[in-house]
């Protein structure tokens, strides 16, 4: 494993599944009351907020406390990330003190500077392009709903924002079929989409995008979606919503996928416009086991940064 997370594509497919299956354990262990191994014993975890967050700093809080660790939350207020301090220099301070740094910030850039700024972990929490806490939970869901990776299809029906980029380089590394449907406009990041295709390309995995959802699910095992308006893009909530019209998860869509197709959101999702409740609360839906599964993968991530 390289020192940080900052993106899948610092994983390497024998990495992944190696997360994932100590993620299974840790769940499996968890679930039967054992003894949590105590990987980040004595140690401190800084979890750096820019952005508003449920899913991601309870998990990352439950997990550092159930690895026997200390997490302390910073959100952006009390420490002015680039604004009262440089970035750089906060990353530097925190490494004379804490063991490890977690970070939900607007630019990639940002999670690249801290990391490269100290020697300890530093782990991306969510940034304008990427998601790979969300990507591995996602992961670590299908290998229980689908027990198997190689040959399935993923159709991402939204936009191409950081979900969609994280799931995709993991679907590239896995060897799994993704598809995006999505408004012109909102296709992934051109670099990111060279980069998932040459991942693709080693694991006999491919990606397609298109603007018709409907073609998009046809072979699907997993639909999944994400908010047409991501954190920082609140000036654009109407415009999107024009542009998104006919892009909402509902049964009328699920219905053209294959039978038995799973359908999941990294949340919070906004019902009724991405997607409807009836499919959002329907047994189809893996949604919430993929909340959960965010605490098991970020303390295996940890626990295999912190070994
Ligand atoms: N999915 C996710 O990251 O949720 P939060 O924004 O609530 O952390
Ligand atoms: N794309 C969303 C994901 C939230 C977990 C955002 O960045 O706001």
């Amino acid at each position: 494993m390289n020192k940080d997370l900052l993106s899948l594509f610092d994983l390497s497919e024998k990495d992944i599944l190696k997360t994932l299956s100590l993620a299974a354990q840790i769940k499996k262990e968890l679930k039967q009351g054992k003894k949590t191994r105590q990987a980040l014993a004595g140690k401190v975890i800084a979890l750096i907020f820019e952005k508003p967050s449920l899913r991601t700093r309870v998990t990352f809080e439950t997990g550092v406390v159930q690895l026997g660790g200390h997490p302390i939350y910073l959100d952006n207020q009390s420490i002015g990330l680039g604004k009262r301090e440089s970035t750089a220099d906060i990353a530097r301070n925190l490494e004379r003190w804490v063991n490890g740094i977690v970070i939900r910030t607007f630019a990639q850039k940002t999670v690249e500077d801290m990391a490269s700024a100290v020697s300890i972990p530093v782990i991306n929490a969510l940034s304008d392009t990427f998601h790979p806490c969300q990507a591995l939970a996602t992961g670590l869901t299908i290998q229980e709903h689908l027990k198997k990776f190689k040959g399935i299809t993923v159709a991402f029906v939204g936009d191409g924002n950081n979900v969609a980029a994280s799931l995709f380089i993991l679907c590239a590394k896995l060897g799994m079929h993704a598809v995006l449907a999505c408004p012109k406009g909102y296709e992934l990041d051109k670099k990111v989409e060279q980069e998932v295709l040459r991942s693709a390309k080693q694991s006999g995995a491919s990606l397609k995008t298109t603007n018709d959802p409907v073609r998009a699910v046809k072979d699907a095992d997993l639909i999944y979606t994400d908010v047409w308006a991501s954190m920082g893009q609140e000036e654009e909530i109407k415009q999107r919503k024009q542009d998104f019209a006919g892009f909402q998860v509902n049964s009328a869509l699920v219905s053209k996928a294959k039978k038995g197709c799973l359908v999941s959101h990294c949340l919070p999702a906004h019902r009724e416009e991405e997607i409807t409740s009836e499919v959002l609360d329907s047994v189809s839906s893996v949604t919430l086991d993929e909340a959960e599964n965010r605490l098991h993968v970020q303390k295996a991530v940890l626990s295999l940064l912190f070994q």
